[in-house]
């Protein structure tokens, strides 16, 4: 289905060349270009802040989606829409004002996520869902590349049943692959991020393959 987006994640990416590895997904199929945002806080791993994400910026010609795994989110909102993110997505469970947040993504001028942990049960954003233009389905607890996945079709088509006929995509985050990417498609699921599946991982990086990968999701 042509209407469905593939995310390649840069956490999977050579981080000592973000500008080739970008430029082969886009290259290559890929329709936006995923970016994992974690402080060592709100999950167990660190990655990128602002200066990184606007550096990325000079090489992503589709979406730069960025996703936040900060606690708190709103103090930096600011930098990343300066840094040049297309879409912030900000996790229900990083405070209690969610619903503020997403009023001040908006505020940037930018699209607003809002991402659910696996253990969120959909309900968590039923009170969001004109606050958003993008649902995160977390099918890994958040903190790292390659995880198992764990299936959350039925949370994805609850999710697509609320969102009725509001223009939010449903994106899924973790071990999306061939094999788990058809099932989450037809429960509603319009956009993949996927990882480990188009980038392989491991320390040699073949940017000749990213397309075949992109193309078997
Ligand atoms: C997990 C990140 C994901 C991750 C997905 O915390 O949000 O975007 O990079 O990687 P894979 O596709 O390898 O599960
Ligand atoms: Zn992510």
């Amino acid at each position: 289905d042509r209407s469905i987006k593939i995310a390649p994640s840069i956490l999977s990416a050579d981080f000592a060349d973000f500008g080739r590895e970008i430029r082969a997904i886009e290259d290559q199929g890929a329709d936006w270009v995923h970016v994992d945002v974690m402080d060592g806080h709100f999950v167990p791993n660190l990655t990128f802040g602002p200066p990184a994400v606007a550096a990325f910026r000079r090489h992503v010609k589709t979406v730069m989606d960025v996703h936040l795994m900060i606690a708190p989110v709103d103090p930096y909102i600011e930098a990343f829409a300066t840094a040049g993110a297309d879409i912030i997505t900000a996790h229900v469970e990083a405070g209690a004002h969610i619903h503020r947040t997403l009023q001040a993504i908006r505020a940037t001028g930018k699209k607003a996520g809002v991402a659910l942990n696996p253990g969120t049960p959909a309900d968590a954003v039923a009170h969001l869902l004109d606050l958003a233009d993008l649902i995160c389905v977390m099918t890994v607890n958040p903190g790292f590349g390659g995880q198992k996945y764990i299936d959350m079709t039925g949370k994805v088509r609850q999710l697509r049943a609320m969102i009725g006929d509001r223009p939010v995509h449903i994106e899924i985050d973790g071990g999306v692959d061939p094999a788990t990417a058809p099932g989450l498609v037809a429960a509603g699921a319009d956009v993949l991020v996927a990882g480990s599946a188009v980038f392989k991982g491991g320390s040699v990086h073949k940017p000749e393959v990213y397309g075949a990968n992109i193309a078997a999701i």
